[in-house]
């Protein structure tokens, strides 16, 4: 299985993964002349699909949590956080808890070394992906930190919440397909404040779950809202929820700027530690991401065109290639392991 641009689907490549709008199947897995669809997918906003073609079969993408979970995760966010502003009841956070709870026994379990992040998100659904995406990634770090399972979850829950508030500011604001203005963005910037009071209602959610909702914007320089707290001031599991949030709204596509790939992505987070983030969290993770997900389309500084075949455990800029075209636009078959050719380097991620 490998991931291609709707814009280069050719005759031969076949649907890997079905495609949903929300519980309705739009187009089954294995349908074939996927290029027929190019059109329509666009106008869907489906710009990536996962394929099977001559060059991917063997190529193995394991996702983080199961495909089921992730559509059934999305259902439940959207009830909850549609229903916001009439107010939650212990019941529509019952029901979240349940989510929480399986996406967690799935994670932990999953003992993948290197965590595949790579996901697709249809701007439409941008507030509900982007909410599961961070419950997921900060149960994923929290796994890595080492947190027993009764914290991950806490960790989860305010994942998955952080942005609550933002169901209570303006749609004109909240949906604006340009930059904000300041006083745009001071509305904006009191989405965690509204989130954390509207959850204070509900006892049943951990205080530190709260906590996490309340301070994701903090930054470690102090640079962060709404207190502007420094370092070891943000509760740590405010400081998980600060890169999974921007980590996940980095690599989406949204509006007004197309999706950084994986590796830009984390590079990003890599290089604002000690500014931004928190270096001792960012120092554990890195080694357990994979920063070219299996399935990537990429171009080596050799000028030569792969995909991204596997991991090396403990290397995760280092990938193993299958390379299916030559520098000069042939097309080949060979295989190239990174780890032993340190002088090659991926210079562009193509999917
Ligand atoms: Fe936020």
């Amino acid at each position: 299985m490998r991931l291609v641009l709707t814009e280069d689907l050719t005759q031969e490549m076949k649907l890997a993964k079905a495609i949903y709008d929300n519980d309705n199947i739009l187009l089954n897995k294995g349908v074939k002349n996927l290029h027929q669809y190019k059109d329509r997918l666009l106008e869907l906003g489906i710009d990536y699909l996962y394929v099977e073609d001559k060059y991917s079969a063997d190529i193995e993408l394991k996702p983080v949590i199961k495909e089921k979970s992730r559509r059934q995760g999305k259902k439940v966010i959207k009830k909850t956080l549609d229903k916001i502003s009439e107010g939650l009841s212990q019941n529509d956070i019952k029901e979240l808890k349940g989510l929480v709870d399986e996406i967690s026994s799935q994670i932990i379990l999953n003992d993948e070394v290197l965590l595949n992040l790579h996901s697709l998100k249809r701007t439409s659904e941008y507030t509900y992906e982007h909410s599961l995406n961070v419950g997921v990634i900060s149960i994923a770090i929290a796994k890595i930190l080492g947190y027993s399972r009764n914290d991950i979850c806490k960790i989860g829950m305010g994942g998955m919440l952080h942005d609550t508030g933002k169901k209570l500011i303006p749609e004109k604001i909240l949906k604006k397909p340009a930059r904000l203005t300041d006083s745009e963005y001071d509305i904006m910037k009191n989405h965690p404040q509204l989130g954390f009071e509207e959850l204070q209602k509900l006892e049943t959610i951990s205080p530190l779950s709260r906590t996490m909702v309340f301070s994701h914007h903090e930054r470690w320089d102090g640079t962060g809202y709404p207190r502007g707290l420094k370092g070891e001031e943000t509760h740590v599991f405010a400081r998980i929820a600060a890169i999974a949030d921007v980590f996940d709204a980095l690599s989406s596509s949204r509006v007004y700027r197309d999706k950084m790939p994986v590796h830009k992505a984390l590079e990003y987070i890599m290089h604002h530690t000690e500014t931004l983030f928190d270096y001792q969290i960012v120092k554990k993770i890195l080694p357990k991401i994979s920063f070219y997900p299996n399935g990537s389309e990429v171009i080596l500084s050799t000028g030569e065109r792969g995909i991204v075949k596997a991991q090396n455990r403990g290397f995760p800029t280092r990938p193993i290639i299958r390379i299916i075209q030559s520098s000069t636009g042939k097309e080949k078959d060979a295989e190239l392991d990174l780890l032993k050719h340190m002088n090659i380097v991926i210079e562009e991620v193509i999917a």
